[in-house]
């Protein structure tokens, strides 16, 4: 039997609904890929780090992690535990996937970009659920990863699992794509539907909180700079824009007023949060995300709370719509997942 060796670079809640999917389909994955994959590192900013190249035991660092049911927070496993810090684990240890799952920093996507870079000069294949390196490096990391002969997929980094890049690739073939627009952050969709259902600012938070989408600070959410990230990060693996977020028209939700809200309701539309990007005779793609009145009519209306739909416009095959129904961390675990598989069988 084959073997497949993955080094986990975070593992908080992506991370570990990630490694649940893995162990629940280990069989699977043997039956149909004649492959053990194995977890031979796992980097986190504070619980530890665990490197073992005969294989993690991953139901263990799962348990170690489970503050609920009695786990410390941090891991135990004396046998794994490692002082080699994140980027020795990505310059030195033993895998074959690199699996990109820490922090977003929405400001440069760093260190991301480096960790993605040190597996790609080890010639290391890449999966990322991080948006960041996407957003800010996109071409210089795919001619990397080109270069190296590795592969390199971040389906995770929009719209979780929910095949947005995977389409395009695979079944639009040959169909240039001329226009992407979508709603894709749920925390502004969320606050400026229950805005208009009457509720109050400090109640929608809380709400949002206790849901688990609402950052403690959320204000790269309110402000656009999430939607900004994902919306760079769909332009530069659809449309080659080689843009970074900073060049996107940004206007967040922080100056809507209930009374814009019942202006708009009035002449029968809705204010989401709209990313769009298009491109120009000149030929570059220019990428806007700001608050719009859409007619109750469209189809862009009806996407409320947590879903996210995104509309890709190609020569071919006109305009196609894929919507995500409110994801729960097991659609970004099967983003994760499902590039692996690929990784897998593209090997
Ligand atoms: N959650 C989602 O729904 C979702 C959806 C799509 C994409 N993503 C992306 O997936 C990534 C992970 O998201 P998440 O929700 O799992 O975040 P999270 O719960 O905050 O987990 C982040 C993990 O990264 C670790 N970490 C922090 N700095 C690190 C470093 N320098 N080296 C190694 N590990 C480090 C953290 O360690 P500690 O626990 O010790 O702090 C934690 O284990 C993010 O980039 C996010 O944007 C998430």
């Amino acid at each position: 039997m084959k073997e497949l060796k993955l080094a986990l670079l975070g593992f908080g809640n992506a991370g570990q609904a990630f490694g649940r999917m893995l162990l629940e389909h280990e069989e699977e994955i043997m039956k149909t890929y004649d492959t053990k994959v194995m977890v031979t590192a796992i980097a986190t900013g504070s619980r530890g780090n665990l490197v073992c190249s005969e294989g993690i035991d991953l139901a263990r660092a799962l348990a170690d992690l489970d503050t609920e049911k009695g786990g410390s927070g941090r891991f135990t496993d004396s046998m794994a535990l490692s002082t080699m810090t994140t980027m020795e684990i990505v310059e030195w240890a033993d895998f074959d996937v690199l699996v990109e799952m820490t922090p977003l920093n929405i400001a440069t996507g760093q260190p991301a970009i480096s960790h993605i870079e040190g597996a790609f000069k080890r010639g290391k294949h890449v999966v990322t659920a991080n948006k960041g390196p996407i957003a800010w490096a996109y071409r210089r990391l795919r001619d990397m990863a080109k270069d190296a002969g590795v592969q390199f997929y971040y389906e995770t980094t929009v719209m979780d699992g929910t095949p947005v890049f995977n389409l395009v690739e695979h079944t639009l073939k040959m169909a240039k794509v001329t226009e992407v627009s979508g709603i894709l952050n749920s925390t502004t969709n969320f606050i400026l539907e229950e805005l208009e259902a009457g509720a109050e600012y400090d109640d929608i938070m809380a709400r949002g909180r206790q849901m688990g989408f609402i950052e403690a600070d959320p204000a790269m959410d309110i402000e656009g700079y999430d939607a900004a990230a994902k919306i760079t990060a769909l332009l530069n693996v659809l449309m080659d824009a080689g843009i970074t977020p900073d060049m996107v028209d940004r206007k967040g939700i922080e100056d809507i007023t209930v009374e814009d809200i019942k202006a708009a309701a009035a002449k029968g539309k809705v204010i989401k949060l709209l990313c769009k990007g298009i491109r120009l005779e000149d030929g570059t793609v220019q990428a806007s995300v700001q608050p719009t009145e859409i007619d109750r009519s469209d189809m862009l209306a009806s996407v409320n709370s947590t879903t996210s739909v995104v509309s890709i416009t190609t020569n071919l095959m006109k305009k196609v719509s894929v919507v995500e129904h409110e994801p729960e961390i097991e659609q970004t675990a099967y983003g994760v997942f499902g590039d692996v598989l690929r990784v897998l069988e593209g090997r």
